[in-house]
Formats: structure tokens, sequence, C-alpha cells
């Protein structure tokens, strides 16, 4: 799907991530995201240490790569996630979200996930502030902000959030650079037009499509 935000006609993407869907019926659910027009899936990827969650690993990257044609974006929500770049990518995904806090050596990471030719995008959490990413924004392919605390769906946007989005936004505009800025967490109908109008081009969606009330199709639709 791609929507046309106003006053600055930015493409508006939207990644779906399974988080929220049905585990039992995961390839169903993917299937129904595609035919609604999402651009992406996100696969969130917790190891019960960077997080306090744990959830999926590279064998659910690899079956999502057999039953869909979207890009896999891995979110990985994991400590030193230099150390598993490679799997992943093998796995089937496309790009990878790497936490600025997660790592001693960012550079390091993003240097390496583009030695594997894969898209790489940095992750800032919400009490981090956006200077963290002043150094490799401008070699990376996506910067994304978490409007909730990782680690867990269906929570509230935290709106101060939104600040480091519109900051975000200028930086990325002010330096001509190409670069994704996306947000993730507690994106909905209702707080989509917010995150919008603050900036972001890519919004991360799982409850607002997989546990929405209305189809798929509806819940994707109403996020534009
Ligand atoms: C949270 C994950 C998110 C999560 C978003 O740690 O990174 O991608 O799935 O879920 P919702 O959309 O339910 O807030
Ligand atoms: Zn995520």
């Amino acid at each position: 799907m791609t929507k046309q935000s106003q006053p600055t006609q930015r493409k508006i993407k939207v990644a779906a991530s399974i988080l929220a869907a049905d585990f039992g019926h995961l390839a169903a659910a993917v299937d129904r995201a595609e035919q609604a027009g999402v651009d992406r899936i996100h696969v969130d990827v917790m190891d019960g240490h960077f997080v306090p969650n744990i959830s999926i690993g590279t064998p659910v990257v690899a079956s999502l790569r057999k039953v869909t044609s979207l890009p896999l974006e891995t979110h990985l929500m994991i400590d030193e996630p230099i150390r598993y770049l490679e799997l992943f990518q093998q796995a089937g995904s496309d790009s990878l979200l790497v936490h600025v806090e997660g790592q001693s050596n960012l550079h390091r990471t993003v240097q390496a996930a583009k030695d594997l030719g894969i898209g790489i995008g940095v992750v800032i959490n919400p009490a981090t502030p956006v200077d963290a990413v002043d150094a490799i924004i401008d070699q990376v392919d996506q910067v994304l902000v978490m409007t909730v605390d990782p680690g867990f769906g269906g929570q509230a946007l935290i709106p101060s959030t939104l600040a480091k989005v519109i900051a975000l936004r200028d930086k990325i505009d002010t330096a001509g650079l190409q670069c994704e800025l996306s947000v993730d967490g507690g994106i909905s109908p209702a707080t989509a037009p917010e995150a919008i109008a603050a900036g972001a081009d890519v919004l991360v969606a799982g409850s607002a499509i997989f546990r929405s009330e209305s189809s798929i199709a509806d819940a994707v639709d109403a996020l534009g």
C-alpha cells in the first residue's frame, strides 16, 4: 500500500507486525495482509534479555520466506545482534533493524549488515535521544523510533516519542538523506495521523492489523 500524506506528499508505507497474528495460522494472516496491500512484513525477534519477552527466531523467518513475496523486515530486540545478522539473512530476511542500545559497536554491526548486502536500519527506544543516531544516520536505510517500550504488542503510544520523530524528520530532510523514518508501537487509526504529521513514512502496526474487529483489509485501510 502506498498512500500520500498531506501536505508533504510523502509516500506512507505500512509494515505488518506479525507479533499480533495467530501463530497457529501465520501463513493465512500474512497472506491476508499481503492481499490488503501492506508493503512489508515486520518480524519481531526477542531474546528475553534485551527485552523482557521471548518471541521467535530464524525458523519462522525461513517459513515465512516460503509463503510470501513481500519484503521481510526483522526487528532484532536482542543483545549484540551482530552475532545473528548472517543467520537471519540466510533465513530470508530482506532487512534488519538493530537497536542502538543493545550493542557495544553499532558501526561495526551496520557495516557487517551492509557487507552481507542486506538492508539495515537503526532503532531508538523511547528514552534514547535522537542524537544517538547522528554518527550513523547517513549509512543506514531506515531509522525507527520506538513509540512504545519494546517487548510487547498492544501498548499505548507514548506521546513524547513523536517529538523525536519531528526532530529526525528535520535531520533527514536537512541533510538530504534517503533513509526511511519509521514508527513502531501503538500505531492505530487514531495515532497514525499524528505519526505521519510528525514525519514518519513507515508505520509498523501489529494489533491494529491482526487484532482488529474488522477485516485485515479494512484495518490496513484505516491506517491511511
Ligand atoms: C514491540 C514490537 C512491535 C509490536 C507492535 O516491541 O517491536 O513491532 O509488534 O505492536 P502494536 O502495533 O500492537 O503496538
Ligand atoms: Zn517491532
